[in-house]
Parts: C-alpha cells; structure tokens; sequence
C-alpha cells in the first residue's frame, strides 16, 4: 500500500495563508552568544563543503569499541552511516560518564504526579539499566529481539529503553495514551516478544490502568512471551502464571553489571509507529550510530547545553521528541534532566513553573500546544514562580503561532532567553531546522535555518524550487546521520511515501515557505495527516475506526484549525440507512474512536450528513470538507460530482456545534 499525497490545492491555501507575515526580529543576547557552544558561522559553510567529514568528526566524541570503516554509503533512498563501526548505545549514554568519574552527576530529577520524588545519579543510572538488561536476558530476550514498552513515565520507562540497548535488542515504545487495540496493532507489526509496563499510571490524580490494556491486547498478539510489570500505582491487577512478572521480583534481585553488546554501526535500535495517510501506522526505524550521533550533536548545539544545565524536555517518553530528547541525546551528552509524570495543570496550572523553580531548570523544551494552555491559564501562574533560572526555551510539533511565541518569550522567558523553535519529525529522528541559539536571528513563527549539513528547500508541484515568500512543499536533498532506514517490513512503502514524489529528495509531508532571508517557515501537513496537540494523526485510522461502528456507512475526517490543538479532529459522518441520528450517538462514536486508538484520537466534532463531497471518480473531497468544518469560503468546485452537496453540509455544518 502507498500513501497518497493528493490536495494540490492546499498548497495554494498555504500559499495565502503565508501572506501573514511577521516581522520582529531577536537577534541573539549578546552575552548568551559569548557563551554559546556554536559561535562560529563558518559550521554551515563547513558542513555544506564536506558532510561526511563533518558528521566523522562529530562521531569522534562518541566511544567506539571499534572505529567505522566508512562514513556514508548513500544509494538512494536507502544510506549507511559509519559502517563497519560498533558500539554500544548504553555505553554511550551511560557507562562513558561513569567512567569518566561522573557517576555522582544526575541524571534524572523525577516528579511523580502525585508529588513523590526520586533522584537518579549516573552511576545509579547505569546500575539499574544493567538490572534490567540481565532481567531481560533472563526473560529470553536475545539481540535482534523487539521488546514493546507501555509505560507510564516513570524512571522504569528510560530504564528499560536503555537495558534493551545494552542487550541489542529493538525497543518499541508505545505511548501510553494508546488503546489496547493499538498496542495489540503495534506488539503484532513488530513480533515484540516481551511487554514491559505497569500496573498503571497517575493522570490528573488519578490512577489509570495499563496492564489491563496488556492483558487485551495479548489476547490477539501471540508473539508476546512474557510481560514484565512495575508497580506504580498500586491498583489490582490480574498476573498471568508463567507469562506475568513483576519487575520488583525480577529485576531487584539481578547483578548491577552487564556486559553491553557488541552494536553495528547500522543495528536496528528502535522502531516507533506513526501516522501516515493509510490507516495502518508505520513502524519508523531508527539503527544504532547515526540515530545517537545526530541526536546527540542536535542536541549540544541547539540546546547549547553544558554540564551544569538542568534540561527539561517535557515531553512523554512515548514519543519521538522523549526518546530523542529526553533519553539518548541528553543522557549521551551527559545532561542532568527533569522528568515529569504528569500533566501541566494537576493540582493546579503553577505545577510545571514549581518544577522549574525547585530544580533550577535552566532549558525548557515543550510544544505550541502547552504554551497555549497556559496562556489560556493566564501569565500569574508563572509569575508566581521563581524562573530566573531559565536561558534558553525551545518549541516542537507543530507551527508555533507568533502570538505563543511571544507570550513564551515575554512571560517565560523574562525576555532574555532564546527561543529555539525545531522543526523536525519521528522519521528524520533529530531536530533539521531550528536556530543556533548563539548564531541565529529569530522570528516568532519561523525555525529559521536547517541544522548543519542538512540540505533543505522549498519546491513546487514539479520539484523546482519557488522564489522567496511563495508557498510550497518542503524538501531535503542530502541524506542525514539519524533519517529512518525504513519502515518496518515495508521497504516499498519508505521509498514510495518518502522518496518517489520528488526523486532523490526526501519529502516530509509539510508545506512551507522561506522569505529573503532564507528563513524557513513551516506551514502544516500537505497530506492527510492531522497534527492535534503536536501529535499525529492519520485522517484515515480514524475514518475506518469509525466505520467499524456497525451504525456508520461512511466516514470523513478533517482537521479543523484550533486555538490550544492547533487542529482539531472534525469528523462527517453518514449513518446507515435506518439508523437514526442523534447527539447520543455522535458521542457514542467519539468514544468509539477513543476506544479503538485511544483519547487522544477522540474526535472534537462529529457531524452527521446525508452525503459527502466528491469528485466524480468517486474520491471525497477533503479540501472542501476542510472548507466547510473551518466555515471558510469554498474553493473551487468545478470537479465536484453533485455540487448540491456541499450546500446541504455546510447548512447542518453552521446550525451544529462542538459536542465538546
Ligand atoms: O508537520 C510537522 C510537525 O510535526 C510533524 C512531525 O510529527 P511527529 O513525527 O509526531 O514528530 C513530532 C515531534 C518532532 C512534522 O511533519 N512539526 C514538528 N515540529 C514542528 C512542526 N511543524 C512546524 N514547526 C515545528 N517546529
């Protein structure tokens, strides 16, 4: 199957949308740009000249137990990064600093949601990844073996990432947000055979079950052997004899040392589903050197960070920003960090601004979305707080407007930290576009420049690049240390959804535009994917999680542009024939939707209509449906079947309101 990328037209809706120009400037502090970790420009210039021997002297600061023969093996699309090396992921994040006598720096500052507390050295660090690892091997997991996490975010989470690569075996982190059936999805696409997770998780106060998600989900995932559990919660939970261990029994009782495996250069490390345009996620994966290496010098550059930085990512885990952000890259650079189990406003909206107040937190990396919500709680929660502490912010998953930007940077940030905003994705592995704090002129709205080495541009219908200030599809042309190999069990797939809409470029999926100054600005998804609070969805998971409704004929599902989400999920739907609809069941298929994904899919809306769009070869007609569920002006509409149509919908669509 080959994900489609169809709406042209959005590219011109983006185009228009790209006439909103903002233009204040922040030149970088001088002070902060006297200290940064970049501050010479001639890094671009540089790496652009000789990109292997960049990144090679970039991965001479990793620890090898065997050096690389090569740097880069590119036939396209599919690239090699340093093989012929070995090393060890763990080692790097891990055993390295110990060795180095750090072993007594931290590593984590947890916070439990409820408030409990723990506090992880390096050396501690290291003794429990090793614990694990042994436990693993105990549980027959051997090199090459995928092991699925579903965890709550707590110290076990990294703990477990980490043992699986020290043991060489393929993690599979699963948010925990994630329904059963999609945990049960993701543990049959990649033939996990072993579970780690916990009795369940704290979430505004209170505790919600993942193990009993577990235990359904391995009713359809025959692959899985063995489940190992951590207590969390407390909560009752069902253990199965033979399958079902709980961490404290096994884990405890192994040896603090393990010997790390020897890793290739190009081993799988992890995979990581994602939404594409199908309604089958894809298994992005990630292999060992060039995943570390770039996350590892993404992170020391644009986060400028020093040893005695307190770092905070406040992101889960179970996502691509937490595994780059807040485990590999930070841990390899040998960062003290915060994690945080909970949300933002639990008990009330001053929690995270108490966390950067007790623990000093000097970076702050988070999403549009958060930095909404607490605009929309009002700047006296921060106010409240000590955040002196702070010196540089950043931004990821989704365009930040400018009007965020500036309230994180007035209200946050005391006017005198940077902003970093990363423009970047699960498949591209580490940040690609994003200021150097200590070198780059902000704009509230745009991720400026692409990272060293990284060859971006701004390309129309045909692959031809488009003047300054035009609106078109964004492109990279150079292949990078961390891209994804592929995705899992489906080479076809990568090199269609990926590589074949421009060939020997790399199409991300997004629109943007680059002004005079060669700026970037990203402009959203150009295909059927929606971004909701920062996170992905596929148009088309949620359309076939709602036609499973024995009750529905037909499914449409669009984002809507919204103020804290960005977008929100707006669904049409068409009731079979005799069914009759009602407010109770457009909720009851909103919690269907949330059943079968999980919450996060839930959509905002759900519109009941006697008929959808469509061109007269049949194909729904997203962009009308966008039209209509944002009450813009309609586009064109010549191709459409039964123009009719649309005028039905749009009346039911304005005598309707959000069910939320
Ligand atoms: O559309 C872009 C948006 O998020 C997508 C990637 O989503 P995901 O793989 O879930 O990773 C999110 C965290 C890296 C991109 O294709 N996106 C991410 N960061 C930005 C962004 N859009 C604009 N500006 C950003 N800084």
């Amino acid at each position: 199957m080959t994900d489609s990328i169809p709406a042209q037209s959005r590219a011109h809706e983006i185009a228009i949308e790209s006439l909103l120009a903002e233009d204040r400037t922040f030149p970088p502090p001088a002070a902060f740009a006297a200290q940064a970790n970049v501050q010479d420009p001639a890094i671009y210039e540089r790496a652009a000249a000789d990109l292997e021997g960049f990144w090679a002297e970039e991965a001479a600061t990793l620890d090898w137990f065997k050096p690389w023969d090569r740097v880069l093996d590119w036939e396209p699309p599919f690239a090699k990064w340093f093989e012929g090396g070995q090393l060890n992921v763990s080692v790097n994040c891990l055993d390295r600093h110990v060795a180095a006598g750090k072993g007594e720096r931290v590593a984590f500052y947890w916070e439990g949601e409820p408030g409990d507390r723990r506090v992880l050295t390096y050396a501690d660090l290291l003794a429990e990844v090793c614990r694990c690892a042994n436990a693993l091997r105990e549980l027959g997991v051997g090199r090459g073996d995928r092991v699925a996490i579903y965890m709550p975010m707590i110290p076990e989470m990294p703990i477990a990432m980490l043992a699986c690569t020290r043991i060489g075996a393929p993690h599979t982190v699963v948010f925990g947000g994630f329904s059963a059936e999609a945990l049960s999805d993701r543990l049959n696409d990649s033939a996990a055979k072993v579970v780690v997770t916990a009795d369940g998780g704290f979430r505004r106060g209170k505790p919600s079950g993942l193990k009993v998600n577990v235990d359904a989900a391995l009713a359809t995932a025959p692959s899985v052997e063995k489940v190992l559990v951590a207590r969390r919660t407390g909560q009752d939970v069902t253990m199965a004899e033979g399958r079902d261990v709980w961490w404290d029994d096994l884990v405890a009782r192994q040896a603090a040392t393990s010997e790390p495996e020897r890793m290739e250069s190009e081993d799988m490390l992890y995979l990581l589903y994602t939404s594409g345009t199908t309604a089958k996620p894809k298994g992005i994966l990630h292999t060992t050197a060039g995943y570390l290496l770039g996350v590892a010098t993404t992170h020391r550059y644009v986060f400028d960070v020093k040893p005695d930085d307190v770092y905070w990512c406040a992101a889960d885990a179970g996502w691509v920003t937490g595994h780059s952000y807040i485990v590999y890259g930070p841990l390899a650079n040998g960062t003290t960090g915060v994690l945080y189990e909970g949300t933002p406003d639990f008990p009330d909206p001053g929690r995270w601004w108490e966390i950067v107040a007790r623990y000093g937190v000097t970076i702050l990396y988070t999403a549009p979305t958060a930095i909404r919500a607490h605009m929309k709680w009002g700047p006296r929660h921060a106010d409240a707080h000590d955040l002196s502490s702070l010196r540089l912010l950043g931004s990821v998953g989704e365009p930040i407007n400018p009007e965020a930007w500036i309230w994180y940077h007035r209200h946050i940030g005391g006017e005198r930290c940077p902003i970093v905003d990363t423009w970047w994705q699960t498949e591209t592995g580490g940040i690609m576009i994003a200021p150097l704090p200590g070198l780059t002129t902000t704009k509230p709205g745009s991720a400026t420049r692409p990272f060293p080495g990284v060859e971006a541009d701004v390309v129309d219908e045909r692959g031809e690049p488009v003047p300054p200030g035009e609106g078109g599809y964004l492109v990279l042309k150079k292949p990078w240390p961390a891209m994804l190999r592929g995705i899992y069990g489906d080479p076809e797939r990568y090199a269609s959804t990926y590589w074949s809409r421009y060939p020997g470029m790399y199409f991300p999926g997004d629109g943007a535009r680059r002004d005079t100054d060669g700026d970037y600005w990203l402009m959203g998804r150009v295909d059927d994917v929606m971004n909701v609070s920062g996170h992905r969805l596929s148009t088309t998971e949620i359309e076939s999680a709602l036609v499973s409704d024995e009750r529905v004929a037909e499914a449409a599902v669009v984002g809507r542009p919204d103020d804290l989400t960005g977008e929100a999920i707006f669904a049409f739907v068409i009731a079979k024939g005799d069914i009759e609809t009602s407010e109770a069941l457009g909720q009851e298929l909103r919690q269907h939707v949330a059943a079968r994904i999980g919450p996060i899919a839930r959509p905002k809306t759900v519109m009941f209509t006697p008929d959808l769009p469509k061109t007269r070869s049949g194909k729904i007609m997203r962009r009308l449906l966008r039209d209509i569920a944002a009450d813009r002006p309609l586009g064109d509409t010549t191709t459409l079947a039964d123009a009719a149509v649309v005028d039905t919908i749009r009346d039911a669509s304005r005598a309707g309101k959000d069910e939320e």
